[in-house]
């Protein structure tokens, strides 16, 4: 996720932004830049990679500037290079931005922005809203935002400054974070806390719709029609580390927490309001989709099982055949490839070693292949045909879970891209599936939201010496990643296996209060996992139940149920792997172990 540094006080900006920024790199970014009002005008440096090659550029010579703005990128729209990074201007070089989201109406405003003679420097979504305000300008820069604001759709928080009033810094933000520090005769924007915790720790969180104007002693708040409001001062408690974790007591729980919001960034700008997916920047035409006869998904760990979640709605949806292999296998088994078998490689990091090689192998045996991964700029996205990019954000806990929730939205997209490109599913049913993905983010918001019995249920079963997981289609899926999760941050063996199954093998292992957990997917198959339940129950195992809320038969086979919200059975295991994330993560605290550097594990595997 990209990060914003504001700066307006009565000592030089420059290395207070250039420090905040470093504070700022746990949320992972590929370029940066910093913006500073000089006597003659706004001097804009920008620099691809680390923050080093920024200081670099904006080299030692000393700035009295005041006032200025900073940004770290993670590039969604438009490769990284100097001209995409931030700040972006308008035409006049008077006004500049930095932003954090998405605009998801930016192609629509720039084309009219075009029309209207303005010039575009980037291939940025962001760099619309600095010519939106030189278009609003006129009544000073609060009002200029106020009206750009009022043209765009999408989530994001944006400051601006304008040379035009060289001791102010605008700010705002929708859906995405933005909070002020307030200091002795200096005032701060940042994406989060840790930007200015070292200059103060006084903090105004923003709401969604603010519009904070920024002077050296103080701070102006009114909503976006201008109206003033009152906006409460509070005082961070925590240290660095505990802002870097926004408060939560570990990278994995902020994760997970964050799911949200890397679901609503994977998703924007290509879930269009009538329910149909763009992925034209993917580059992926009608033709080439129609053309494809099977596709191949190689991944390892967490992100295999995103691929074979969406594999069922990829073939029930697009009715595309569709083969799965861990990557570390897939390499090795001498595999048939022809043109018409897409191959796509899932990979958050972009670098885990089989990933690559089954990737590249597929690649030199004349396959296309796409790259699914969240890190631009990695191997992956060398070692491809196609990328297309989850929009998670930084992911520090070892142990994947937002990016795997995000990669999962992200091959459903593809699957509705495809279905819609073949016409394997009636249109009306295919915008209808879209319309429901768009309110994927919002139930997983409320379902983080909701008390639970996950503390219980992991206090009661925190000693076990095994948990069995069953389920069938895309709950059988689910499982596999939920014990996954269990198994790396708890150390418990753990099994997940398709429910059917359950009588060739598995059944032998369970004891009275054995505790198994089921992910009641509730398609089709539903009545046979309901006779699964049965038999294990039947054995005196305890069942933990994931069902959606209007499940109205799991409660009185389970002894707890993990409700999660409704949605389509194609779209619920996004859903329904939080509550086993959390289940993990509970059982793993109570146990004391570190959840973010599980023992024996690395975040990348970037060796065989
Ligand atoms: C493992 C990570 O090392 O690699 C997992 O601990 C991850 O969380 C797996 O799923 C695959 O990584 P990547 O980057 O290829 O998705």
């Amino acid at each position: 996720m990209c990060g914003i540094v504001g700066y307006v006080g009565r000592r030089p900006g420059k290395p207070v932004i250039l420090d905040g920024l470093r504070r700022l790199e746990y949320r992972g970014y590929d370029s940066a830049g910093i913006a500073l009002i000089e006597e003659g005008g706004i001097d804009t440096v920008r620099a691809v990679g680390n923050l080093d090659a920024l200081f670099a550029a904006a080299g030692e010579n000393r700035s009295e500037a005041c006032v200025g703005l900073g940004h770290t990128r993670w590039a969604t729209h438009g490769k990284p290079s100097e001209e995409n990074a931030h700040p972006h201007s308008d035409c006049s070089g008077r006004i500049s931005i930095v932003l954090n989201g998405i605009v998801e109406n930016y192609k629509e405003l720039r084309a009219r922005l075009t029309e209207h003679g303005h010039t575009f420097t980037s291939e940025t979504d962001a760099e619309v809203v600095a010519h939106l305000i030189e278009e609003h300008g006129g009544k000073g820069l609060a009002a200029a935002v106020r009206g750009a604001l009022g043209e765009m759709d999408g989530h994001y928080a944006f400051c601006a400054i304008s040379a035009d009033e060289p001791d102010v810094v605008v700010g705002t933000r929708h859906e995405c974070p933005l909070v002020v520090g307030v200091g002795e005769h200096e005032m701060f924007f940042a994406s989060a806390i840790p930007a200015f915790l070292t200059h103060t720790r006084r903090v105004v969180v923003l709401e969604d719709g603010d519009v904070v104007t920024l002077r050296a002693d103080g701070a102006e708040y009114t909503d976006v029609a201008g109206e003033p409001l009152v906006r409460e001062e509070t005082e961070f408690p925590g240290d660095d580390d505990a802002a870097e974790k926004a408060g939560y007591e570990t990278f994995m729980l902020k994760e997970i927490h964050e799911q949200p919001a890397a679901l609503r960034d994977t998703l924007a700008g290509r879930l269009c309001e009538d329910g149909t997916v763009d992925l034209s920047e993917v580059g992926m035409g009608d033709d080439f989709l129609r053309r494809l006869r099977r596709i191949f998904i190689v991944a390892c760990g967490t992100s295999y099982h995103a691929g074979l979640i969406v594999s069922y709605a990829i073939e029930q949806l697009a009715r595309v055949p569709v083969q799965i292999d861990v990557a570390s296998e897939f390499r090795y088994r001498e595999p048939v490839f022809d043109p018409d078998t897409l191959v796509i490689g899932i990979t958050q990091s972009g670098e885990s070693a089989d990933t690559l090689a089954a990737m590249r192998l597929a690649r030199e045996a004349g396959s296309p292949v796409l790259a699914l991964t969240n890190t631009p700029g990695s191997q992956a996205t060398r070692d491809s045909d196609f990328v297309l990019y989850t929009r998670a954000g930084l992911e520090i806990g070892v142990a994947a879970t937002k990016t795997h929730t995000a990669q999962v939205a992200a091959m459903l997209l593809l699957a509705l891209r495809l279905a819609w490109a073949r016409g394997s599913m009636p249109e009306d049913a295919l915008k209808a599936l879209g319309h429901e993905l768009r309110t994927v983010p919002e139930l997983a918001e409320q379902l983080l939201a909701r008390p639970s019995a996950i503390k219980e249920i992991a206090e009661r079963y925190h000693d076990e010496r095994f948990f069995l997981y069953l389920g069938r289609g895309m709950g059988f899926a689910v499982c596999l990643e939920g014990a996954l999760k269990l198994k790396e941050i708890s150390y418990i063996p753990t099994e997940a296996y398709a429910a059917g199954e359950m009588k060739h093998g598995p059944i032998a292992l369970l004891d009275v209060e054995s505790p198994v957990v089921v992910v009641a997917d509730d398609g089709p198959v539903f009545p046979k996992l309901v006779s699964n339940i049965e038999e294990v129950r039947a054995r005196g195992a305890d069942v933990i139940a994931v069902a959606t809320d209007d499940n109205d038969v799991i409660g009185e086979l389970s002894r707890d149920v993990l409700w999660i919200p409704k949605t389509d059975h194609h779209l619920a295991p996004i859903l329904a792997v939080i509550p086993l994330q959390l289940l993990a993560y509970h059982i793993a605290g109570i146990k004391g172990l570190n959840v973010d550097q599980p023992r024996n594990l690395a975040k990348t595997v970037t060796v065989e």
